[in-house]
């Protein structure tokens, strides 16, 4: 089994990766790490609490940051709703049983205890992880791979004509996780805009008429819906963060091109991954970054997971 952190901002494809990564064997969750990002942490802890639940699979989550670095994140419910989840779960209620182990912490602690067998799957925003390899730098160096939803390096962007949302939202962050020289793969929207979810797949979830999947038909249209707007030329929502998870599963899902990337910190083109071939030698390459996916096959298996009727 691999073992794997999984640093979220739940979110509605969040709320899918976990979905997915729960029901693979394969697959051993040591922990869901929380971080603001599609909504404030506060909700993207309780939407991970909540999803995990109506999964069966109790897990432990830890609440960490609620800003990025240096900026200010404001939020604006599109794609997915004030709350993350498409305004699906209700009134945010604190009922007190939130862990006091702060996200970074676990992060370092797994690291250390599992080293090169850790995989940290982030969805969201680098904040944690950039908090943990600042922190504690050499046990961070231990980590066996990080697998990165973000980015748009030959791709438009989708929250500016040139960077994608993780990394825009905090690109003091991402920088210092590119900078790190751990093992990043890049799993952005090169790749994640192939891989997409359409009507007749949240239908699927309605006909399993349970309460898990009607939860999921529900949000998972809401995202439709919001992502029609924004992207009326692509056929349905792109499946992002489940296909970061698919990538830690099964890496021969993509081809990958070992590259040095930075983060562009212009006004401009602020959070945009942009290769840079002009750097000393032992500096390059950081990054393995995904352009290729076999769509087919992560969609079958993701679909083949999610749709089965054992879907709780
Ligand atoms: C990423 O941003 C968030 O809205 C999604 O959950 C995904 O992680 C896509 O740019
Ligand atoms: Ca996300």
């Amino acid at each position: 089994m691999k073992k794997v952190i999984l640093d979220m901002d739940t979110g509605i494809d969040d709320a899918l990766a976990i979905a997915y990564a729960v029901a693979k064997p394969e697959l051993e969750i040591l922990g869901i790490t929380t971080v603001y990002g599609t909504a404030p942490v506060e909700y993207t802890y309780r939407n991970t609490v909540k999803v995990l639940e109506s999964v069966g699979e109790p897990l432990p989550v830890r609440k960490g940051s609620d800003k990025p670095r240096e900026r200010i994140r404001e939020y604006n419910g599109k794609i997915h709703g004030m709350d993350g989840l498409g305004e699906t779960l209700g009134e945010l209620k604190e009922d007190g049983l939130v862990p006091s182990q702060h996200a970074v912490d676990f992060i370092i602690e797994e690291t250390d205890r599992c080293g090169e067998d850790l995989t940290i799957v982030t969805t969201g925003p680098l904040t944690n992880l950039a908090a943990a390899i600042e922190k504690s730098p050499a046990i961070m160096k231990k980590v066996g791979k990080i697998v990165t939803m973000g980015g748009a390096v030959a791709t438009p962007g989708n929250v500016s004509k040139f960077a994608e949302a993780n990394i825009a939202v905090d690109p003091e962050a991402a920088d210092i996780v590119f900078k790190s020289k751990l093992p990043v793969t890049l799993v952005g929207l090169d790749v994640t805009r192939k891989t997409l979810l359409t009507d007749k797949d949240v239908e699927k979830w309605r006909q399993l008429g349970t309460p898990t999947a009607e939860l999921f038909a529900s949000f998972t249209q809401f995202y439709l819906h919001e992502y029609k707007k924004l992207h009326p030329y692509l056929e349905g929502c792109a499946l992002h963060d489940p296909l970061a998870v698919g990538v830690a599963l099964y890496p021969d899902l993509v081809n990958t091109v070992p590259m040095h990337i930075e983060v562009d910190k212009t006004d401009e083109a602020l959070g945009r991954t942009v290769e840079n071939l002009h750097v000393n030698e032992d500096e390059t390459p950081n990054t393995q970054v995904c352009f290729q996916v076999d769509a087919q096959a992560f969609m079958d298996d993701f679909f083949g997971t999610c749709h089965h009727p054992n879907f709780v």
